[in-house]
């Protein structure tokens, strides 16, 4: 039992944060020799539920869990942090997308940004998972600049590709475990791109295996696209739990060595890969060495996978125009 992962995160008495915490005082998001600070952010006004949430995390009794604080002080929550996961903000409600939440949310980036810079370790890595994820953690890199890295901001897509490799699963009639290369390009909004022609299914390329292009480019693309939404309407409130699961699976993926046949997806600040415009905060295929990141490189989209990238790049290129005024 060596060290202790200083974690950060916001919006700690929200629903996402209800399912989060205790996945990762377990030990679920950086494995059981692993021990953990818990830093929990939230608004003023619901430090008095924070509390409570803060009560039943010492009445688990994680061995692993060395401590909780709690502040609605950005500057106070992310000193001295080795992660920053931002969760806090305004969801959607029905009849919404997500950038309708532009506005509304990427204020609270700006600020945060400028104190993750200014308090947070320089290793610090930081997941951004408030709507619309991409275009905030674009704001909270471009308010961290010079202190920390771009390479360690992210943006969480890889809801979207536990999406897809369950709807793929169950089309193919196998267990998710075969399901493979499976990636979401661009925007986590209605336009991203789960890109199903580069994915493998045993091993096999997926469209040997599911041979039915329509569906791939009809119902499975749209299913994805749309299941945010779908997920709203039937419940009244957007996805929390499988929210919650895909944190731990992004930050698992990214600090440790991803195993042959599998990609991760997040979005990340594009190096110009594949055309996409250096600087913006877009979905593409990881791999990891458990320390850094890379894109997979080497791939040869299709007309239809062009035209699909092309569509989310338009609109995230938009997003990012919209907020100038937000990014130093
Ligand atoms: P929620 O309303 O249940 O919780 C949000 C919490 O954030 C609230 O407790 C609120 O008090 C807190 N908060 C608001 N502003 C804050 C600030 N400036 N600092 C600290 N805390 C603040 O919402 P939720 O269901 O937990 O969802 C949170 C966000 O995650 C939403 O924007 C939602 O759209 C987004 N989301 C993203 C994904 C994804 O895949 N990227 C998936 C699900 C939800
Ligand atoms: C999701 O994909 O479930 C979240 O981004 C919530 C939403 O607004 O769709």
């Amino acid at each position: 039992m060596s060290q202790t992962i200083r974690v950060a995160i916001t919006g700690a008495a929200g629903q996402i944060g209800y399912a989060l915490l205790f996945r990762i005082a377990s030990g679920a998001m950086f494995g059981p020799a692993t021990r953990v600070h818990l830093s929990l952010l939230e608004l003023e006004a619901a430090l008095p539920a924070l509390e409570g949430v803060r009560m039943e995390l010492e009445d688990c009794a994680f061995p692993l869990l060395d401590g909780v604080s709690m502040a609605s002080d950005p500057m106070k929550a992310f000193e001295g942090a080795d992660w920053a996961l931002l969760v806090g903000s305004v969801p959607r409600k029905a009849g919404m997308e997500r950038n309708d939440l532009l506005r509304i949310n990427g204020g609270i980036f700006t600020a945060q940004g400028k104190a993750l810079a200014a308090v947070a370790k320089k290793t610090c890595r930081v997941l951004v998972v408030g709507n619309p994820c991409n275009t905030n953690a674009l704001i909270a890199m471009a308010n961290a600049k010079g202190s920390l890295p771009k390479e360690n901001f992210y943006a969480m897509t890889m809801l979207d590709q536990n999406r897809a490799i369950a709807q793929l699963a169950r089309k193919a009639g196998v267990p998710v475990s075969q399901v493979g290369r499976v990636a979401i390009w661009g925007n986590h909004s209605s336009t991203q791109y789960p890109n199903f022609y580069d994915a493998q299914i045993g091993g096999k390329p997926l469209p040997e295996v599911i041979r039915d292009e329509a569906w791939l480019q009809g119902e499975f693309l749209a299913t994805i696209q749309q299941r945010g939404a779908a997920i709203i309407k039937a419940r009244g409130a957007s996805s929390a739990a499988s929210a919650a699961n895909a944190v731990v699976d992004t930050v698992r993926g990214l600090t440790t060595p991803t195993p042959a046949g599998a990609w991760v997806s997040a979005a990340v600040c594009s190096d110009g890969s594949y055309g996409i415009p250096e600087g913006l905060m877009f979905g593409f295929p990881l791999t990891s060495d458990g320390k850094t990141h890379t894109i997979v490189k080497g791939l040869t989209p299709n007309e239809f996978s062009k035209g699909r990238i092309a569509a989310t790049l338009k609109e995230l290129v938009e997003e990012r125009d919209a907020v100038k005024d937000l990014m130093p």
